[in-house]
């Protein structure tokens, strides 16, 4: 295990590379892009670009559809840091290289984070390329990026975990989800995190329904988590990529949930703007 100084002064090094090649570029808003989700970054006025490889102590990705790469720029009028490319769990990262990403750009100074990903639906309710906003989860991850020494610095040893995901973030976005006409496609719901990487069998479907899921993925949790302990507010989207509601559960493959992902990134994307916008 490495000491809470050592991972603060890993943190310290990959933000100051990223503010160095970046001309202090300060972003005030975090993204986390998920699977398939990738043309939120086509919309970003991109003034930096930087590969994870060059930046000091950033894990790879190893998923193909994750492109790896830190965007600095502007969208929706608000300076924003977008992760192009997540880690997970199951590529073999500890939980504190999952989350290293969003410490270092709370370390760059943002203060609101926002994350999307792509969630099996358990909800009866759900279709296909729904967006859920997440209003509450379980994690059903072997650990957490807090077990371990505290990082003091970062937050304290017990984080409260009252208000997972922000409940002002969660208005807007259904605001603004309304004033762009696509409300009937905007859930809330809670999520679940499992380590992955292979899909659920049906009976694990039936037993996430029954604990209260609405949908299930294998990420998010851990960056929700570090977010709260550092005190970031948070707004979180599920793309629903496929069924697992009884009556509609069948094979599933990455190519169908990559599709049901590209179906939903137009709406996803106005959504994202529009609660940056601040509308
Ligand atoms: N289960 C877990 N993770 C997922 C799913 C699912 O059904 N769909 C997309 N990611």
């Amino acid at each position: 295990m490495t000491t809470a100084a050592h991972q603060m002064q890993q943190l310290r090094e990959a933000a100051a590379y990223i503010q160095q090649h970046a001309a202090a570029f300060q972003p005030d808003c975090g993204i986390i892009l998920g699977t398939g989700l990738g043309a939120l970054a086509r919309e970003v006025q991109v003034q930096h670009t930087l590969s994870y490889a060059d930046i000091p102590h950033f894990p790879l990705s190893t998923v193909e559809s994750h492109a790896g790469r830190l965007l600095l720029g502007e969208l929706g009028g608000r300076r924003v840091a977008v992760l192009q490319g997540r880690f997970h769990y199951y590529e073999g990262y500890d939980m504190a290289q999952v989350v290293f990403p969003v410490r270092v750009l709370k370390l760059l100074g943002i203060g609101q984070l926002l994350v999307s990903n792509a969630a099996g639906g358990l909800n009866p309710d759900f279709a296909l390329s729904d967006l859920m906003l997440i209003d509450d989860h379980i994690n059903l991850q072997p650990t957490n990026p807090l077990v371990g020494p505290n990082l003091d610095e970062l937050g304290p040893r017990f984080p409260d975990m009252f208000e997972p995901y922000s409940h002002a973030l969660l208005a807007r976005a259904e605001s603004a989800a309304r004033q762009l006409g696509f409300a009937d496609r905007v859930r809330r719901g809670v999520y679940a995190s499992l380590p992955g990487p292979m899909l659920e069998t049906p009976a694990e479907y039936r037993y996430l329904r029954t604990i209260g899921a609405d949908a299930v993925g294998m990420s998010t949790v851990p960056e929700v988590i570090a977010a709260r302990h550092m005190g970031l507010p948070v707004l979180a989207v599920s793309v629903i990529t496929d069924l697992a509601s009884p009556g509609h559960l069948k094979p599933v493959d990455i190519q169908h949930i990559l599709a049901a992902a590209a179906n939903a990134e137009p709406r996803l994307t106005a959504l994202i703007k529009a609660v940056l916008q601040g509308r």
